[in-house]
């Protein structure tokens, strides 16, 4: 069984990652491959009235989002606790595509890694205040560690490895789990949309993202053996909306480094919707190395190549959750 913070009866050991190092000089060739063909853009990708979208079923009829409402932020974890599913990616680019809507979104790293604080050009050690100076030092507030992302209308609360630390220390306090609910609080008037990318496990600073949430959104690699997480993720969320944050939901589950091409994908997309029905999202993530080159440019997909199948997904997605936030609403 898998580590879980409600797993042994309380919190479990803290694991420390390994920090992203500073990414090293790369030749400038992702720049150029921004607008090359795509191997899998498949057909089923542009949605259509009546037309079968890539989960096997039709595209749904999502109405064009209005403007902002100006109301209190819906804040919204990014949360499965295997690794390299798509959290990081999901967060940069849902982002930066509700920000083409017009939202002003905080992306907040939640994951000593620092992906999310590097895959947006910042250098880890190079940072001088981060999440982790906002959780545990009461002078700090939320204006002094938030920093401009490089996407318009997204700023970043930023993180490196010092968080790994907190994770050891919140052990001790008061109301730990609620410690990124009070830090984040001030931001919910500030913002119409907070993403907090989570590190990939079901410890104690997920627990705290869980608590700080409205919803969440589980990125899933469709792939046979990522089913397997799920339960146990499932069981993590239940307890949070009954212990420590009733109004959380689950947004939806959205397959990612999905591949037409292959059986396979296809049938652990069946198998997601069999189990899953509604929750599983319309909008599917395929396979492509542009997500891997637009991080090595700083930039999210949308920007990067912007007319890119991957691009044209996250748009998707940003319609699908605009909608499922104004239906629960
Ligand atoms: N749809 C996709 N197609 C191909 N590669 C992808 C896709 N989405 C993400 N990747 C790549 O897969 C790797 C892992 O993605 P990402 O960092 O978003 O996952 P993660 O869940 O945040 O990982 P971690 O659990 O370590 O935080 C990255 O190199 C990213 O560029
Ligand atoms: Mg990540």
């Amino acid at each position: 069984m898998e580590d879980s913070y409600f797993g042994a009866g309380g919190a479990t050991a803290p694991q420390m990652p390994p920090q992203t190092p500073a990414p090293p000089a790369y030749p400038p060739s992702a720049r150029l491959r921004a607008n090359a063909p795509e191997p899998d853009a498949g057909s089923d990708d542009a949605p259509g009235k009546n037309k079968m979208g890539p989960t096997g079923r039709p595209w749904p009829n999502l109405p064009e989002p209005g403007p902002a409402t100006g109301g209190p932020a819906r804040t919204v974890a990014m949360v499965n606790q295997k690794g390299g599913v798509g959290k990081t990616t999901t967060t940069i680019n849902l982002g930066a595509a509700l920000a083409e809507h017009g939202r002003k979104v905080l992306l907040v790293d939640f994951d000593p890694q620092g992906s999310l604080s590097v895959g947006l050009g910042l250098q880890p050690n190079e940072i001088e205040l981060t999440v982790y100076n906002l959780l545990m030092e009461r002078d700090i507030t939320l204006q002094d560690v938030v920093v401009p992302s490089g996407i318009d209308n997204v700023d970043l609360l930023p993180a490196n490895i010092d968080l790994s630390a907190a994770e050891v220390q919140l052990v001790q306090e008061v109301a730990r789990e609620q410690t990124l609910a009070r830090a984040l609080a001030p931001a919910v008037a500030n913002y119409d949309v907070i993403l907090i990318d989570c590190q990939p496990s079901l410890g104690l600073l997920t627990v705290n993202a869980l608590t700080a949430s409205d919803s969440v959104v589980v990125p899933l690699e469709c792939e046979y053996f990522a089913l397997r997480g799920v339960a146990l993720l499932k069981d993590t969320i239940d307890k949070v909306q009954e212990r420590l944050n009733p109004r959380l939901q689950i947004d939806g589950i959205l397959g990612t480094m999905y591949d037409s091409r292959t059986m396979h994908s296809r049938e652990v997309m069946e198998t997601l919707v069999n189990g899953w029905g509604d929750r599983v999202f319309h909008s599917v993530i395929r396979r492509t190395v542009k997500f891997a080159d637009s991080t090595v440019v700083g930039e999210p997909i949308t920007e990067y190549a912007s007319s890119s199948t991957g691009a044209d997904s996250y748009r998707m997605l940003a319609k699908e959750v605009l909608a499922r936030w104004q239906r629960d609403a």
